[in-house]
């Protein structure tokens, strides 16, 4: 039992022995007995999680708005001991705070001055514990001291052997969807925002990053102010540290990374100023100030994450010849959907993926030309239908607009809301013409900036600002259809593009007589790569595949896109020559995207379920913590 419940236990007494008349002078005693133990004490209080928006936060009723943030980052302990200062509005004059937590360990709470009491919930394996507060209707700040958990699931601690430069540990967070409270108490719902300050103290030698304004240098004590005056979401949170330096690409855009690959990761980058004209052009003036790239260590779990002034990246992006900057494209492009206009909830998420995965087609159509962009759209159009595969046509979450309720939002998480979502922006782009659909996506973007979006009301705009309330065309476009049934809408529009009609003759020879024509070749792009080995037949055998390996050294290709297709491939085969790098590549690589469909291949046979356990064991403290466990499960089934 912790000295809190022990201080609760004596108010309890204190009540009891008020209640016999006993003298006041040992009540006083007491009192002053508890003004010194400093700790705080608990009350109980069962909250109600709100299924819906995956929360357990009162925010409707009283509203954070401010954060203000001190965080000591302790690389012995892997935790941060933070001080959360909340500036929020009580609207109904309610008389308690509630906030998410995951995993935090509360240590005091002042309100208005005081120290004052808390409850923590029952703990929830998805959602963590609410953290109750009492509060008067003219309270407006809370501050909340504490340390976070061994099981933070917003945080990858790395040790210097996981970075590139080996010296220095590394930290980086990832909030999204609903990880930020793992990282801070806070009200963890996409549909509210809040400004935020945070003073953060780093090991001498590092440096501090968030999603604010950034220091271009390290300091001299560790110690970082940082400050984002606009209202983002929870989930737009972001913090590393590590031994990261910066080097800019123009007056508003740069790249931060570790040390040693800074220049690398800058010159495959250099085209985002270029960009970033290209993404105005589309959505409008870019409101956020700076737009920063972080490219972290290979453990990053996931490809990129929008973190407002700053995205965070993957480095498996970094290919020598700018083949995979597609994906700068898109974290760009959530500078506007998403990070303007917010899904109100993660029922919602394809207003924030699907318009991104469109508004990133347009910009790479400025920037590489539409050949080009055509072979992303038919390589999302493939994961698509995938996608629909696996889970059946009549599956829900097929629908563009999906129902998470009560699940974790990963769950239903795939590439129905990106693709499908695109592909939705797409045909109605080609069927009122592109001048009017994009004097709409203008207005979505600027009159409704910095407000949560939810589907029903995204469609209302649809009405009113791109089918001008003409509900016969909307009706014959089925747009009902293509937002809440699930599936792919007749009318979805398909067209091979070209360059891989070329590829796909060159394959049919291939197959047949086992030649590559080598200048042909020779001059494809990643993405023709891409869908020559996704539609070889499988297993190919073991000539044709040494003749591959061979003639392009595609088991150690440095392209990570080139590299997973061909180890799926080579899994397929049982091509063993290929297995050695690929068991470096599942060590070192922490992308979700790339280890989830080898593990799932791996484990299809009794030596690959072998080989999966082996590379699990030795890889499972470079992913992170929400990857491994899906990769346990995915080698236990
Ligand atoms: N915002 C997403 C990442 C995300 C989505 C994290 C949902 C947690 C829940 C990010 O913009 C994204 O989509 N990243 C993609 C890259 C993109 C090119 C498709 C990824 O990480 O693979
Ligand atoms: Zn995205």
């Amino acid at each position: 039992m912790d000295l809190r419940c022990y201080v609760y236990k004596l108010m309890k007494v204190i009540l009891f022995l008020r209640l016999k008349n006993i003298s006041m002078k040992v009540l006083f005693v007491f009192y002053v007995c508890l003004f010194f133990c400093s700790c705080n004490y608990t009350y109980e209080r069962n909250v109600e999680l709100n299924a819906d928006m995956h929360t357990f936060s009162n925010f409707e009723t009283v509203t954070c708005k401010h954060l203000d943030w001190k965080a000591n980052i302790n690389f012995y302990t892997k935790q941060i001991d933070g001080v959360a200062t909340w500036t929020f509005e009580n609207k109904t004059k309610a008389t308690v705070i509630i906030f998410d937590t995951y995993d935090l360990n509360i240590h005091s709470v002042i309100v208005n001055n005081k120290e004052t009491a808390f409850s923590l919930g029952k703990k929830n394996e998805v959602y963590g514990s609410s953290l109750s507060i009492p509060i008067l209707k003219t309270d407006t700040i809370v501050s909340v001291t504490y340390t976070t958990g061994k099981n933070a699931t917003a945080l990858q601690w790395l040790s210097p052997s996981q970075t590139a430069g080996k010296k220095m540990p590394y930290l980086f967070t990832q909030c999204e969807s609903i990880q930020a409270r793992s990282l801070l108490p806070c009200q963890d719902v996409p549909a509210i925002r809040i400004t935020y300050n945070a003073h953060v103290q780093v090991p001498n030698k590092m440096m501090a990053v968030m999603s604010a304004k950034n220091p271009v240098v390290k300091t001299e004590n560790g110690h970082y102010d940082f400050e984002m005056e606009l209202p983002i979401p929870t989930y737009l949170i972001a913090l590393a540290v590590g031994d990261i330096s910066y080097k800019a690409i123009d007056d508003r855009c740069g790249v931060y990374t570790e040390t040693s690959l800074l220049d690398q990761a800058a010159n495959e980058l250099s085209d985002i100023p270029a960009m970033m004209k290209a993404a105005e052009q589309v959505g409008g003036p870019y409101k956020w100030g700076k737009y920063d790239v972080l490219v972290a260590p290979p453990s990053f779990p996931i490809g990129g994450m929008e973190n407002p002034r700053l995205t965070f990246a993957t480095p498996t992006i970094i290919a020598g010849d700018k083949s995979l900057v597609s994906l700068i494209a898109h974290e760009m492009a959530h500078s506007w959907s998403g990070n303007l206009v917010t899904n109100s909830t993660w029922d919602d998420l394809w207003l924030n993926e699907g318009f991104t995965t469109y508004f990133e087609r347009r910009i790479m159509e400025t920037i590489s030309g539409k050949s080009y962009t055509d072979m992303l759209w038919e390589l999302g159009y493939q994961d698509m239908q995938s996608d629909l595969q696996t889970f059946g046509l009549k599956n829900p979450d097929t629908r563009l607009r999906v129902d998470v309720k009560g699940r974790s939002p990963e769950d239903a998480f795939s590439n129905i809301p990106y693709e499908k979502g695109a592909v939705f922006l797409r045909f109605l782009e080609e069927s009122v013409g592109r001048e009017k659909f994009d004097k709409y996506l203008n207005d979505y973007f600027s009159m409704n900036a910095f407000q949560p979006m939810t589907t029903e009301k995204a469609l209302a705009f649809m009405n009113e600002h791109l089918f001008d309330k003409d509900t016969v065309l909307r009706n014959k476009l089925k747009v009902n259809e293509w937002v809440f049934a699930p599936g792919l809408p007749d009318n979805c529009p398909h067209t091979l593009p070209d360059r891989f009609v070329a590829v796909d003759n060159l394959r049919l020879q291939f197959e047949k007589n086992g030649v590559v024509n080598m200048p042909s070749f020779a001059k494809w792009s990643t993405h023709e790569w891409l869908q020559f080995l996704r539609k070889l037949p499988h297993p190919l055998d073991i000539e044709k595949m040494k003749t591959l390996d061979n003639k392009f050294q595609l088991s150690i290709s440095k392209n990570s896109e080139i590299a997973d297709e061909w180890y799926k491939l080579s899994l397929l085969s049982n091509y063993e020559m290929a297995f050695p790098s690929m068991k470096i590549f599942l060590t070192t690589v922490g992308r979700k995207k790339f280890l989830e469909p080898l593990y799932h291949e791996m484990i299809k046979t009794e030596k690959g379920k072998k080989m999966a356990l082996e590379i699990f064991d030795m890889a499972k403290n470079n992913y992170h913590p929400l990857t491994a466990k899906k990769i346990q499960e995915i080698i236990e089934k």
